[in-house]
């Protein structure tokens, strides 16, 4: 086989045999094809698309070119949720103990900040102490004593998708569906889960800007799952304006356990309990969402939830009072109201704008290893459809820094729009696949 035919074959539309795939992919991730015989396949992949069996096979390709994590020793069926990325999105530091303390296992490898989006590991870091990584053993160890563990990605998992997915940033061949769909499947598989909820995010500060795009990403990876005896579900779910109110690291950590608590947003409780509730019915625990979403709010109401979360920060050697006494946190030294010049209602809250601020005020990386500001961030006052008065505050920033705060302010203002008219109402999760 030589790799510029199959270059040549996918150009001209035809479909891949599954050898032809996995030499495709061994020889990338060997070294044997060069990047820029890969860089010519990603566009023409991009160009003419692929059919649903040549992204399965992409995918399991992938999932098979480094570590491949076994959960068989963790009795249950094991239940893994991914999202695609999104601005205050701590989805994950919710659902992962709420899910655990209804009984389903989470062993759940999870990523740090890209770009203006924030990642869940960057945000249990803020907890003193916490542990993201764990070897092999450990994890596996933790998830039978306790039923939960987030870890940093370990191991060599999936080195195909790492390779690909670095020449893909460089030569705008990101977008291409079957490429994103195999990119994020491959990392599930790899890590063990037997069933996925996968949380599709649409909107300004996505990868997805509307609800079509999404549905065609959302469709490829439920494909996906589909042929390889996985069951996947796909939410997609909004993200024009940021989840909840916090933005930042520790902010978020501080908003995921009031959310446990019972006390927190309105819409990342909803989107915590319809995840939760999907991964409850794949792990077979009930047959309706409805009969799991009960269990769920009743785990929250008992306090067990938290406790869930409180054993796992033990467990990876964090601080567990951050649960009970949320000051023991990072906390940034200025905290500065942002003011509406106006009255009316709140119609916009561009979340890529407030990601890109919460980055410039150190929350994120500017360069791939740069260290990261734990404490600052932005909380929300308002979310759209809120009403304001003139000088009422919009969002507080939390800085350590005036210049850094100078640049997020005026991104943050600009995030904001005022209107005379009341907004129709998003919905927060616009389907199910
Ligand atoms: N997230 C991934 O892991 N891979 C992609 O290709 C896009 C988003």
């Amino acid at each position: 086989m030589r790799m510029v035919d199959l270059i040549a074959k996918k150009r001209d539309g035809h479909e891949y045999t599954a050898e032809e795939i996995r030499f495709i992919v061994q020889g990338y991730t060997d070294g044997s094809i060069p990047d820029y015989q890969m860089s010519a396949w990603a566009m023409a992949v991009l160009f003419r698309g692929m059919t649903p069996f040549e992204t399965g096979e992409l995918t399991l390709a992938m999932a098979a070119s480094g570590d491949q994590f076994d959960l068989s020793s963790i009795p249950g069926v094991k239940v893994d949720k991914h999202s695609t990325g999104g601005v205050g999105d701590k989805t994950t530091l919710v659902v992962a103990p709420l899910v655990a303390s209804a009984g389903i296992p989470v062993a759940k490898m999870s990523g740090r900040g890209l770009g203006h989006s924030g990642g869940t590991i960057d945000k249990l870091e803020s907890i003193a102490g916490f542990q993201v990584e764990r070897n092999r053993e450990q994890f596996l160890q933790q998830v039978r004593d306790i039923g939960l563990a987030v870890v940093g990605q370990t191991g060599n998992l999936t080195p195909a998708d790492k390779k690909l997915y670095a020449l893909r940033d460089v030569t705008a061949t990101v977008e291409a569906v079957p490429l994103i769909a195999s990119s994020i499947m491959s990392k599930k598989i790899a890590s063990g889960a037997d069933a996925i909820v996968l949380d599709v995010k649409v909107g300004k500060g996505a990868f997805m800007k509307n609800v079509e795009e999404a549905e065609v990403l959302a469709e490829a990876m439920v494909s996906i799952g589909r042929q390889v005896g996985r069951q996947t579900v796909a939410v997609l779910s909004d993200m024009n304006q940021p989840l909840g109110f916090a933005v930042g690291n520790a902010l978020e950590v501080k908003e995921a356990i009031e959310t446990l608590r019972g006390h927190g947003p309105e819409d990342l409780t909803e989107l915590a309990l319809t995840i939760g509730a999907r991964m409850l019915v794949l792990g077979g625990l009930f047959a309706d969402d409805t009969a799991a979403r009960e269990h769920l709010k009743e785990r929250i109401a008992s306090g067990q939830a938290v406790e869930k979360l409180r054993e796992m920060i033990q467990a990876q050697g964090g601080d567990a009072r951050v649960v009970d006494d949320l000051d023991l946190l990072p906390a940034a030294r200025i905290q500065h109201g942002i003011k509406a010049k106006r009255a009316g209602f709140i119609t916009k809250i561009d979340a890529e704008k407030i990601g890109h601020a919460s980055v410039e005020l150190g929350a994120g990386r500017m360069t791939k290893d740069a260290p990261i500001d734990l404490a600052v961030g932005i909380v929300l006052r308002k979310k759209i459809g809120d009403r304001v008065d003139r000088d009422e505050t919009l969002a507080v920033v939390h800085a350590n820094d005036e210049h850094m705060l100078a640049s997020a302010q005026k991104e943050i203002e600009s995030a904001f729009e005022i209107s005379t008219e009341n907004p129709d109402k998003k919905s927060l999760i616009y389907k199910i696949i």
